[in-house]
């Protein structure tokens, strides 16, 4: 973990702590124990544990507590965009929806292309609330036309690597930056989205783009270029990760190429599942995305992926926008909304699944696509028990509260939930054995 991870140092490590009453969900499964941990490291999961003298005890009475979330798309904004986020705002908002590592997208100013904008990151995120693992580009400046020193990259860990905000537009420069990450067992990150089919669109094409005289980009602007980058990953044996597959025929082709055995894997972000392009009705930017929020039916089509297996995480594409921005007329704001705080209530109010799925999808599937698993040396999403990074959540998957966009912990405002009534609620996370998040307030 050397060069990658922005753990705290041992110093600021509490000694010991209990969370009690509560339910252990992870990989193996759900019990109701109470964990002990001591010096950052979970050291007992029983049902009765005896807190020791001058131990903080937490309740975790009708919560359940699971490894700490992974977010697989987190903008964070820093370098040049400080205005709408940094990473200690963005790591704030992170440990406040229950995560303790996330993956900070490239497309900063300037983008993540270089050594020394990666080192820059770890730098900026030590004692931070959450781990900052980072995606680098796969092109110099994000520009689409020269491979980023990938090796170079690699080398301070940095396990994948995506143009985000952008597609990598040329398929000979995406087979060709696939086979490099195939020699450095890294994995690529895709943003579909065909440029020649999506110009100008700032919504999704169809019913309702043409009743508000919008441009829209069409459903297929994303599906070419998932249908390319699977025939890539066939050809090279590369791995392709899907960002925020947001329509039918996108996860159609997903599942029908996981059946191949193709080395694919996807993400989808809470308002795909939540959020239709109906809500553009009244031309309010909040609603802004991209890709765009879509009909009814592909948001059908996203929770069965959901529900299938086709899709491997929830990711949130946390993207903060400063309100000058956000608050101009549609077609000229830029896309994007806040996500961190919102995604575990979001995905437990809407999604038909055990709350034990929801879990995995915000866990341990992404931290294994992150490679922050300790299956590749990392310290998230393992399982709750003696001898594990006590990396965790205590979630209340019953408890309900109404989302107040000023009291987000972003430093922008662009959440389209606003005054929604969500159940699920994030009540501790505790970040190498200290508790970042009390009652679901940041502790500093
Ligand atoms: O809506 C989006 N906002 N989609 C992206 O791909 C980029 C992101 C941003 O950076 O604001």
């Amino acid at each position: 973990m050397a060069d990658r991870s922005s753990v705290p140092s041992a110093p600021d490590r509490p000694g010991e702590l209990v969370l009690r009453g509560g339910t252990v969900v992870d990989r193996t499964g759900s019990r109701r124990a109470d964990v002990r941990v001591v010096e950052g490291t979970v050291a007992e999961v029983a049902e009765g544990i005896a807190p020791g003298p001058g131990a903080t005890v937490l309740d975790a009475g009708g919560c359940l507590v699971t490894p700490g979330f992974v977010d697989l798309h987190t903008h964070l904004r820093e370098p040049g965009r400080e205005e709408a986020e940094t990473v200690e705002t963005g790591t704030r908002a992170a440990a406040l929806g229950g995560y303790t590592a996330v993956v900070a997208m490239p497309n900063t100013e300037p983008a993540l292309d270089s050594a020394e904008s990666v080192r820059n990151i770890y730098a900026l995120a030590q004692g931070a609330l959450a781990e900052v693992a980072v995606a680098g580009a796969i092109t110099v400046g994000r520009a689409g036309e020269r491979l980023a020193p990938m090796a170079e990259l690699a080398a301070l860990g940095v396990r994948l690597f995506t143009d985000d905000g952008d597609g990598v537009q040329s398929a000979g420069l995406m087979r060709r930056a696939l086979q490099y990450a195939t020699d450095l067992g890294v994995t690529l990150a895709q943003h579909c989205e065909d440029k020649s089919l999506a110009a100008g669109g700032v919504m999704h094409e169809g019913a309702w783009s043409s009743r508000l005289g919008l441009p829209g980009q069409p459903a297929e602007a994303e599906e070419v270029m998932v249908a390319r980058d699977i025939a890539l990953a066939r050809a090279t044996g590369g791995r392709v990760h899907f960002l925020h597959l947001s329509t039918a025929g996108s996860v159609d082709l997903v599942r029908r190429a996981r059946a191949e055995g193709v080395p694919v894997t996807a993400e989808v972000a809470p308002h795909h599942f939540t959020l239709t392009d109906a809500c553009a009705c009244g031309f309010d930017p909040v609603f802004k995305v991209n890709p765009p929020l879509r009909t009814d039916a592909d948001v059908a089509a996203v929770k069965a992926a959901l529900a299938d297996g086709t899709a491997d995480a929830i990711a949130t594409d946390h993207a903060p926008h400063a309100p000058e921005l956000k608050d101009l007329p549609f077609d000229q704001a830029p896309p994007g909304m806040l996500g961190l705080q919102t995604a575990f209530a979001l995905a437990v109010t809407e999604l038909d699944l055990p709350v034990e799925r929801i879990v995995a999808l915000l866990s341990w599937q992404p931290a294994a696509i992150a490679r922050l698993d300790a299956a590749s040396g990392g310290v998230h999403g393992g399982d709750v028990a003696p001898g594990r990074p006590a990396n965790l959540a205590v979630v209340d998957p019953a408890a309900t509260w109404v989302v107040d966009p000023a009291a987000l912990a972003s430093r922008s405002r662009n959440t389209p939930y606003a005054g929604r009534t969500l159940t699920g609620r994030v009540r501790h996370t505790v970040l190498a054995g200290e508790p970042v998040v009390v009652d679901a307030e940041a502790q500093r």
